[in-house]
């Protein structure tokens, strides 16, 4: 192992929003960015910025657009164009930009919860209509309810929004479901927009992450799919996400929804995403195996709690935790109160599960083990 993930940092003092949002004395599990330092060239990427000192307006670095088009190349087998690339400040953007940005009448977006919570919000932010249709649960796994899809699918619905690998879930959706998907998509002429951000964090060795726009030129074609580097390098706070979106008429309907509101991503959030897609790859190889362990480590010890099952993440590194079992109504409360922040399930618009974020020093994570086991005895 060339990276120390076991390394302590210390994220008090340091405005962070994962380390402020509770008292000092409790782990703080529950925003999706992790405690670790990020590989030596990002760092330096910073540090040589900073050292030039100067930070005027940027353009996006050609070798930062070649990068990412071959990294799809390569990785997902997805051959994109330069100009089907727009650059976004953050994803969230991108979610709420393709929830107003198809036309514009009061439309409808599906989507499927329990899910990240800007997917259940963009529609009405944006002054359009939700159709939440969520998730069921059969063979053992979340799946989408095409039935329910398809009964309330109707001629106002123009999107349909996938997380996948999907957050809080951790599925990583099979070729089969998306599929499914895509089919129905095509049949009721409904834009795809896919949040595809965790998708570098595979935990499971028999997944694969399937790029939605690989799946035909069809759905390629009606397809708006948002990436970064932010997920998987630890870069949430620098923000440079990327929309691709092959067909011109979508495209510059995106363009134009963001025109003069959103600005550009920064000198420092570009270089830092070039550094990560260009000269990061043995980090994320190590980054994915520790969190691999964390995630089993995890995965025994919640199942072996009375009261509490887990289910196990295929990708990202959060756990989607059932608490049914432990009777207690306000039990994300109970965890606090014994010094473990997590997400409740309703914020995801699920019931009775809680997130948490194990996307830190193995050390932490036991102490969390330890005090969510106290709050149940
Ligand atoms: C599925 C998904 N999309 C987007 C984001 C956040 O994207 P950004 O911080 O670039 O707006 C997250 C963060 O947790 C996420 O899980």
């Amino acid at each position: 192992m060339l990276y120390d993930f076991d390394k302590p940092t210390d994220r008090k003092n340091s405005n962070s929003y994962k380390w402020d949002r509770y008292a000092p004395e409790v782990i703080p599990m529950w925003i999706a960015d992790m405690d670790f330092e990020v590989a030596p060239p990002i760092k330096q990427a910073l540090i040589d910025i900073s050292t030039h000192a100067i930070v005027g307006y940027n353009h996006t670095p050609d070798e930062l657009t070649e990068v990412v088009i071959e990294r799809l190349k390569t990785r997902h087998g997805w051959e994109i164009q330069k100009e089907w690339i727009v650059w976004l400040p953050g994803l969230v953007p991108g979610l709420h930009t393709a929830a107003r940005c198809i036309s514009d009448d009061y439309y409808a977006v599906m989507t499927s919860s329990p899910v990240y919570k800007p997917f259940l919000e963009a529609a009405e932010i944006g002054k359009r209509r939700l159709q939440n249709i969520p998730f069921i649960w059969q063979n053992d796994r979340w799946e989408m309810d095409f039935e329910e899809m398809k009964r309330t699918v109707n001629p106002s619905t123009r999107l349909y929004m996938l997380c996948n690998p999907h957050n809080p879930t951790g599925r990583v959706f099979d070729r089969s479901e998306l599929e499914q998907l895509v089919a129905f998509c095509l049949e009721n002429n409904l834009v795809l927009c896919s949040d595809e951000i965790h998708c570098d964090l595979i935990l499971d060795d028999t997944k694969q992450h399937l790029s939605i726009a690989t799946i035909s030129k069809e759905i390629e074609n009606q397809s708006i799919t948002l990436l970064a580097p932010s997920k998987t390098f630890n870069i949430a706070g620098l923000g440079c996400s990327i929309a691709i979106i092959p067909n011109k008429e979508l495209r510059q309907n995106f363009e134009k929804t963001i025109y003069g509101i959103m600005p550009r991503p920064t000198g420092f959030s570009y270089e830092a995403a070039l550094a990560a897609y260009k000269s990061c790859e043995d980090w994320r190889v190590e980054l994915v195996a520790y969190l691999k362990q964390n995630h089993d480590y995890l995965l025994k010890e919640m199942n072996s709690i009375p009261g509490l099952s887990m289910i196990a993440a295929e990708a990202t590194y959060l756990a989607w935790i059932n608490y049914e079992k432990t009777g207690i109504e306000n039990f994300t409360e109970v965890l606090e109160k014994n010094g473990v922040g997590v997400m409740d399930a309703k914020i995801f618009g699920g019931e009775k599960h809680f997130r948490l974020n194990f996307g830190t020093q193995r050390a932490v994570l036991e102490e969390a083990v330890k005090r969510i086991k106290n709050s149940l005895s």
